[in-house]
């Protein structure tokens, strides 16, 4: 039976049998093989005899896949508490040094790597994001399940734009060529599989709340798709969004949710993946040497994660956050791209700046203009105003956009003509104000830019294992 290399490293134990397997990241003095199986950060040391085959030395290349059958011995050397004395060595596996692209000694950059699907999973780097990735996953259903929410699955296909930004992925199928047409020379999409135009889901919060309406505390994990044609380091055409939607909450009950829900998931990480986060905090701060004294973060990857833990967010509404960029010296310098006043949709790099340079930690932003939101939003009293809530953290920006819903009927409907959205096409939706409707309110917080968060990675290409951008949808 095979052990996985965590579990040797762990014990620290020797003196009895194993059998390893995994894929080979060194081989030094025709002797030492460091392998690695995914299972955690560190490689296990095998030592094989000096009697080895030597058409088995030959294979033992960087990337071969190996099993060992050997005792588990302490370790002499520097680096490891325990290493394998190999009995026999099996070759999986080959791996032509001329052909395989990584080599150890000169690093790949990140941006190579995304070109070869196959080589990625095998660094330091992505097995660190990934495995952190996992913990993140598993930590969310934690999180919700110990509340008692129910996890409720929504459509991936739908009909509705929950957002109301026309940003969606048509399904259909319909041959492109050649599509069927109505009277008026449109495409006519009652020959279409669903007898009517569908799109992949933007959001599963329209769904969520009508759960929410029976069940009291729902949530949603699942992939949305946005056909935005934004190529920043922060979007991704496809990415996966936790939606909780609580039944009787309102925005203050919303904000303390997400706080939690938050440091929760950030706690949970520190707690299970040390070793890949310390590593990924190193790798940040070499990234880090190169940037110019002004530009370095005061803080490393894990005392940035702690303070999260620890401190309050700040919450502000969007007055305010207005208030602070007008009197701000970015703005007065000019520094900022784009110009700043009561009604703007707050761009990257005002965000940042509050979180950044003006509060130097993760801010709550709301009492957001009506214009800038979607509809389903409650309406303040003072008619300008509606009760979102953005969550905005240091590196990233937007981690978190929701509020409490607009639960009044007539308000609902009002504001959705005011918007152009076909009350016709909602009423499944508007049923729920219909029929015992109640406060309530959600958010939605983007997974990979969490895993961005808690990785100190840099580009959100790099937290996902196949990203979908704009031109690029290879493997
Ligand atoms: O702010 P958004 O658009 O909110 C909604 O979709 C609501 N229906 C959520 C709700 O109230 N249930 O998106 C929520 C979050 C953003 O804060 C951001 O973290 C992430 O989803 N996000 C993206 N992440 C990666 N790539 C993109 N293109 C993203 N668009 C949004
Ligand atoms: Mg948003």
């Amino acid at each position: 039976m095979r052990t996985k290399i965590k579990d040797i490293l762990k014990s620290e134990e020797s003196g009895y049998n194993v059998n390893v397997k995994g894929w080979v990241r060194s081989f030094r003095n025709n002797q030492f093989i460091a392998i690695n199986d995914g299972s955690c950060m560190g490689n296990i040391q095998v030592v094989i005899g000096l009697d080895t085959d030597e058409a088995i030395i030959k294979k033992i290349n960087n990337g071969a896949s190996v099993s060992v059958d050997g005792t588990v011995i302490p370790s002499l050397g520097k680096g490891q508490k325990v290493e394998i004395k190999a009995d026999s060595i099996t070759i999986l596996g080959e791996c032509d040094p001329e052909q395989f692209p990584l080599q150890l000694k000169n690093r790949p950059s990140l941006e190579y790597l995304r070109e070869i699907a196959h080589l990625r999973f095998r660094t330091n780097t992505f097995g660190a994001v990934f495995r952190v990735r996992h913990t993140l996953a598993f930590a969310v259903h934690k999180f919700y399940n110990d509340r008692g929410f129910v996890y409720l699955h929504t459509p991936v296909i739908t009909a509705s734009d929950a957002e109301g930004a026309g940003e969606m992925f048509c399904v259909t199928t319909l041959p492109l060529a050649n599509p069927p047409r109505d009277e008026n020379g449109g495409i006519d999409y009652k020959e279409d599989f669903f007898g009517r135009c569908t799109n992949l889901t933007v959001s599963g919060q329209l769904e969520a709340e009508l759960g929410a309406m029976a069940l009291s505390e729902v949530y949603t994990f699942g992939p949305t798709f946005r056909a935005e044609n934004s190529n920043t380091a922060r979007h991704l055409a496809e990415f996966w969004m936790i939606e909780p939607e609580v039944a009787f909450n309102d925005i203050n009950d919303n904000m303390d949710l997400a706080e939690d829900f938050i440091k929760y998931v950030v706690g949970y990480a520190l707690e299970h993946n040390r070793e890949d986060l310390e590593f990924l905090a190193q790798r940040l701060t070499d990234e880090e040497k190169q940037k110019p004294m002004n530009e370095r973060s005061d803080m490393g990857l894990i005392e940035k994660l702690e303070f999260v833990l620890h401190n309050m967010f700040e919450r502000i509404n969007y007055t305010e956050a207005i208030n602070i960029l007008l009197d701000s010296p970015a703005y007065k310098k000019k520094k900022f791209k784009y110009d700043v006043s009561w009604g703007i949709d707050m761009q990257s790099e005002h965000e940042r700046y509050l979180v950044e340079k003006h509060f130097k930690k993760p801010v709550i932003v709301t009492g957001y203009p009506k214009e800038i939101k979607a509809f389903y939003m409650r309406q303040n009293d003072d008619g300008k105003t509606v009760a979102a809530m953005d969550i905005l953290v240091p590196g990233i920006g937007e981690l978190v956009g929701g509020s409490q819903r607009e639960e009044r009927l007539d308000k609902l409907t009002e504001r959705m003509k005011e918007m152009h959205i076909p009350a016709d096409e909602m009423y499944w939706y508007l049923d729920t104000r219909r029929f015992g409707t109640v406060p309530h309110a959600g958010f939605g917080l983007g997974f990979e830019r969490l895993v961005l968060f808690v990785t100190g990675m840099t580009n959100i290409r790099d937290v996902i294992p196949f990203p979908r951008t704009p031109k690029n949808a290879e493997f």
